[in-house]
């Protein structure tokens, strides 16, 4: 009995490596300051990045419109917290600036099972 105790207790060890024994992967701090400068960067980035990394926006370049609709879509469909009218223009208004559609080299992020434009 003692030797099938400790032959679990190793194939349990052995099964779940604590993330520390990750080796050479170290998160990146991310901050406001690696966004473009502009009106609304700071609120934008804390607002954004509760949930997610900034990758998933900065590559994401959009049209005022496009921003607008990803917002809403974090709204209902995600649950982030309903933004008031200015909050939402202050951020829009950022991220269009930002990260415009142009600036992305397949032009913006696309819905893959959309006809092609
Ligand atoms: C409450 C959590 C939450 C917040 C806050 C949030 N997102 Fe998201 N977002 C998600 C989830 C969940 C996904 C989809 C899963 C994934 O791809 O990681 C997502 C995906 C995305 C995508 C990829 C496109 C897509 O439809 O999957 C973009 C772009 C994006 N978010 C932008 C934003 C922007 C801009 C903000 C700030 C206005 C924001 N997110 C705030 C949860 C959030």
């Amino acid at each position: 009995m003692k030797a099938i105790m400790l032959a679990l207790a190793l194939c349990a060890g052995a099964a779940a490596p604590s993330f520390a024994q990750v080796q050479g992967f170290t998160p990146r701090e991310e901050s406001p300051e690696q966004w473009p400068a502009g009106e609304g960067r700071d609120e934008t980035f804390y607002m954004c990045t509760a949930c997610h990394a900034t990758g998933i926006i900065t590559r994401a370049g959009q049209t005022r419109e496009g921003w607008d609709d990803l917002v809403t879509q974090m709204v209902t469909r995600h649950n982030m917290s309903d933004p008031d009218a200015d909050f939402r223009k202050l951020m829009v208004d950022y991220l269009a600036r930002a990260f415009p559609r142009e600036a992305t080299p397949q032009g913006g992020w696309r819905n893959p099972f959309a006809p092609t434009r």
